[in-house]
């Protein structure tokens, strides 16, 4: 199933769409099933209803595990690395992943999981966090994995939201020369959570941790009560695999689903195409395993394709900021894919950190999240693929669960911060305000999908209104995916960003409404408004304008405890990089914030704010402009 030129891509493309059915009944004829579908696609985008594979009985575990077996039982499935360098790493085989997950699946059961259960993760990257998810999959339970980074409250309301039953986690993590307490947060978490039955915790960092009687039990000591014999459940195809939260437009995060059969055909398939992987390379996704890039492309993609997945613990930058470098060498990966974050903060500490390292194993470079800038694009290409290894700038969501717009890795001429082109099966069409279709090269518009493909999501948690509202309301029988695009006049795809009030921050997806509710939740605010700005390293860094009237002690030390109520409410990745307190915002006669001047403010481009005339009181504008100043 692996393009190999460009011509062939052509064909391929031009196949998926002609008959998208039997192009992707050829595709799912790679993986292992228990019985074959009935029908391999079922559609509407009014309700929206998308059933792929229907009729089909599989595990996805089957495929990432069990098939490898016999013949590559001895390559290995994992290597990890481990936060502090002087610690080993550790590589899981094949044979030794599959006899873990089975392991902890038992464990799973034995504490009273079973098929359709919701279970919430919160764990550190360590080959037990891929164990845990596998192990879910395993047993037909549905995980929910929540980023190490989230507050209590945040994992409170994801717990409530899905109604888990139990949680998996640590004692705490390690993040550079930092400690996270994860089961201290989770402790607080649960105060709220009257589903919870059951909390299995990971030692890991050795920190003292309260164990509560009946509720708590420890990994090591479990995993030796159960044996490692735990045939695969059978799931149906569009049973629940996993749900995964992300933010939107508005204040709350939603849970994306996915299901069992479509995303693993589109997860392999396009882990295998993008990347160009050949058997026995080794595969590097910085990414954490809480969001959908790990989940896609540290687990289920490349081990369906029997791969070998490096699962980093720690940060770029710790001990050094060789540090990325020196993993790549040590475990001689062939495809790195990582964030444009990630490359501009690397790049800043100069070309002195690749002194001395061997970088020749590298064959492809990836690039994941938010926009690539040249220089950031050109400094990958030079400095890191000796302009050897071709960047597959890979424009992808939660939601779509798998990879859409990208170059294929020594198939498609690639373009500088480019996506260049649709995968095979993917129909991106750009729209206008009205839904207009924008034909033809060298536009700007929307950018929506018009045909469902089998790694898109299926509904949002609990609330099938709310994934139809949000994707599928904006313009009828297209999927709205929230970005803008330029077509160029190659017909090459650059995504220009989000075109509603969610920011993107070191490519984590961030609403602005969130981050507002949370100030406002702390004491004296009277109201908020934030925006994205751009941020040299973060892409977007987030900017709060907040009306606090009564400023008792120094500026300096109430903004750094509205920094605090954010991180309680939502946790240290939604912390607003400025705040400016304000009198008023501008706001129109019928209330609304007018988020365009506040954001030429944030960008510090005050000079041609456009008609504010429409303002309740325009000279509300001047004064934001003047306090501007003194940040
Ligand atoms: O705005 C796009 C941006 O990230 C958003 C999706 O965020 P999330 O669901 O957290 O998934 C991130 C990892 C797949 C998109 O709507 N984005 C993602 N990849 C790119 C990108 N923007 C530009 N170029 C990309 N390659």
């Amino acid at each position: 199933m692996q393009i190999t030129s460009f011509e062939q891509y052509q064909e391929t493309y031009k196949q998926s769409v002609n008959e998208p059915e039997k192009f992707w009944a050829g595709i799912a004829e790679n993986f292992l099933w228990k019985k074959k579908w009935d029908n391999v696609l079922s559609w509407n985008f009014s309700e929206p209803n998308i059933k792929w594979f229907e009729g089909a009985k599989l595990n996805i575990t089957d495929n990432c595990l069990d098939r490898h077996l016999i013949e590559h039982g001895d390559r290995p499935a994992i290597i990890w690395e481990p936060n502090d360098p002087e610690k080993d790493s550790i590589t899981l085989t094949y044979k030794i992943l599959h006899e873990r997950v089975c392991r902890f699946a038992n464990v799973l059961k034995k504490n009273g999981a079973k098929k359709g259960d919701r279970i919430c993760i919160y764990m550190p990257m360590v080959p037990e966090l891929a164990i845990a998810v596998l192990a879910c999959a395993r047993i037909g339970a549905v995980h929910s994995v929540v980023f190490g980074g989230f507050s209590a409250k945040s994992i409170a309301d994801r717990i409530n939201d899905a109604s888990c039953k139990l949680v998996i986690t640590a004692d705490g993590a390690f993040r550079g020369n930092k400690q996270i307490q994860l089961k201290e947060v989770i402790d607080d978490a649960l105060i709220g959570c009257p589903t919870i039955e059951k909390v299995i915790v990971l030692t890991h960092t050795r920190t003292p941790v309260s164990m509560l009687k009946g509720r708590d039990c420890w990994w090591e000591d479990e995993v030796k009560m159960v044996d490692a014999n735990c045939p695969a459940e059978e799931m149906d195809a569009e049973d629940l695999l996993f749900i995964l939260y992300t933010s939107g437009s508005t204040g709350k995060p939603k849970g994306v689903v996915h299901t069992c059969a479509g995303y693993m055909v589109y997860t392999g398939y396009t882990f295998s195409n993008v990347f160009n992987y050949q058997p026995n390379e080794v595969f590097f996704c910085t990414a954490d395993i809480g969001w959908i890039t790990g989940h896609s492309y540290i687990v289920y993609g490349p081990l369906s394709q029997g791969a070998t997945t490096v699962m980093f613990e720690g940060i770029p930058t710790f001990p050094t900021a060789s540090r990325f470098w020196q993993v790549i060498e040590k475990h001689k990966v062939n495809i790195l894919y990582t964030a444009p974050t990630a490359i501009r903060s690397l790049m800043g500490f100069g070309t002195e950190p690749l002194n001395g390292i061997d970088l020749s194993s590298l064959r492809v470079l990836g690039s994941v999240g938010e926009p690539i800038n040249e220089e950031a694009w050109h400094w990958f290409d030079e400095e890191i693929g000796k302009k050897k290894s071709p960047i597959v700038d890979t424009w992808w969501q939660t939601e779509t669960g798998g990879i859409m717009i990208s170059p294929i890795a020594y198939v498609t001429p690639t373009k500088p911060s480019f996506a260049t082109l649709p995968l095979p099966g993917i129909q991106p069409i750009l729209v206008d305000e009205n839904g207009k279709e924008i034909e033809g090269n060298g536009v700007n518009g929307n950018l929506c999908i018009k045909f469902p493909w089998p790694g898109m999501l299926r509904t949002t948690y609990g609330d099938h209104e709310r994934c139809k509202l949000t994707y599928f309301s904006t313009y009828e029988n297209l999927y709205f995916t929230g970005d803008g695009c330029l077509r160029d006049e190659d017909g090459y795809y650059r995504i220009t960003g989000r075109v509603d009030d969610v920011i993107n921050v070191s490519g984590h997806r961030i609403g602005t409404a969130e981050v507002e509710n949370a100030i406002n939740m702390h004491a004296g605010v009277i109201e908020s408004a934030v925006v994205g700005y751009p941020h040299d390293v973060k892409g977007q860094g987030i900017f709060a304008f907040v009306i606090y009237p009564n400023l008792n002690k120094d500026a300096d030390l109430t903004r750094k405890d509205i920094l605090q109520t954010v991180t309680r409410v939502i946790g240290a990745i939604a912390k607003p990089d400025k705040i400016l307190f304000v009198s008023g915002l501008p706001k129109t006669r019928s209330g609304k914030i007018m988020r365009r001047i506040l954001r030429k403010v944030a960008e510090g481009d005050t000079g041609n704010l456009g008609d504010i005339s429409t303002l309740l009181d325009p000279n509300v504008v001047n004064e934001i402009i003047e306090s501007s100043k003194t940040l």
